[in-house]
């Protein structure tokens, strides 16, 4: 099946790196549990790894660099435009390195999610696995959020908890929280596709229930 021509939930995807989440999404689409449609992928770096796996999967793609803009201004009116052109539902932040100005999360209000690599609202902003290991956590892991104005703290959709091993380095623990990462991101773009998920009183609630923390 191809990864641009599932129906229902629109999606346009934002990088900046080698993209392993955005291939769980193109991977669940082609094999049927995930019902959504990849119409862009979007990078901010012109060399990020995950826009050859867009190509691989004929998925257009566009860089939208600040380097190549004039302005910061001119950078977020090309980056709402172009997203606006592909008619999103969703527009999912994975791995997106760069902070959306307010410009462009008004422009998709309530309709932008990002994966975080860490239980928040623990560890906000970068380096989130040597901070959790320099901190002592016994647990870490990712969330899912809608994006606000404030980094990092938006209404969570989903967490997935990894338990942190004595002899972990940054990088090992980082490779298990990714494998739980790729479960739960398509999954929770699957949730909102069959509108299940919703907000109330700046929280989530999936099914009508508060989410539950994932402990693998
Ligand atoms: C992931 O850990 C994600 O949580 C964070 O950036 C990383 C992106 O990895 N926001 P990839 O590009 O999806 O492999």
């Amino acid at each position: 099946m191809d990864a641009c021509s599932q129906s229902s939930l629109a999606i346009v995807v934002l990088i900046s790196g080698g993209g392993s989440n955005l291939q769980s999404i193109i991977d669940r689409i082609k094999e049927g549990s995930l019902s959504a449609t990849l119409r862009c992928v979007i990078s901010d770096q012109e060399n990020a790894g995950g826009l050859q796996r867009a190509v691989e999967s004929n998925i257009p793609t566009r860089v939208i660099s600040p380097k190549q803009s004039e302005s910061r201004h001119d950078f977020n009116t090309q980056l709402v435009r172009e997203i606006a052109k592909f008619q999103p539902d969703l527009v999912v932040l994975a791995g997106y390195m760069r902070i959306l100005d307010s410009a462009v999360i008004d422009a998709f209000d309530g309709k932008i999610i990002n994966i975080h690599p860490s239980l928040l609202p623990k560890f906000r902003g970068l380096d989130t696995h040597q901070r959790a290991i320099s901190a002592g956590e016994k647990i870490h892991g990712a969330t899912v959020h809608f994006v606000t104005a404030e980094l990092d703290a938006g209404p969570i959709i989903a967490q997935r908890a990894v338990d942190v091993r004595a002899e972990d380095s940054a990088h090992e623990l980082q490779s298990r929280v990714l494998q739980q990462e790729h479960i739960m991101l398509p999954e929770v773009i699957q949730l909102i596709s069959e509108n299940r998920v919703s907000l109330k009183s700046g929280k989530v609630l999936i099914d009508g229930k508060p989410f539950q923390v994932t402990v693998t």
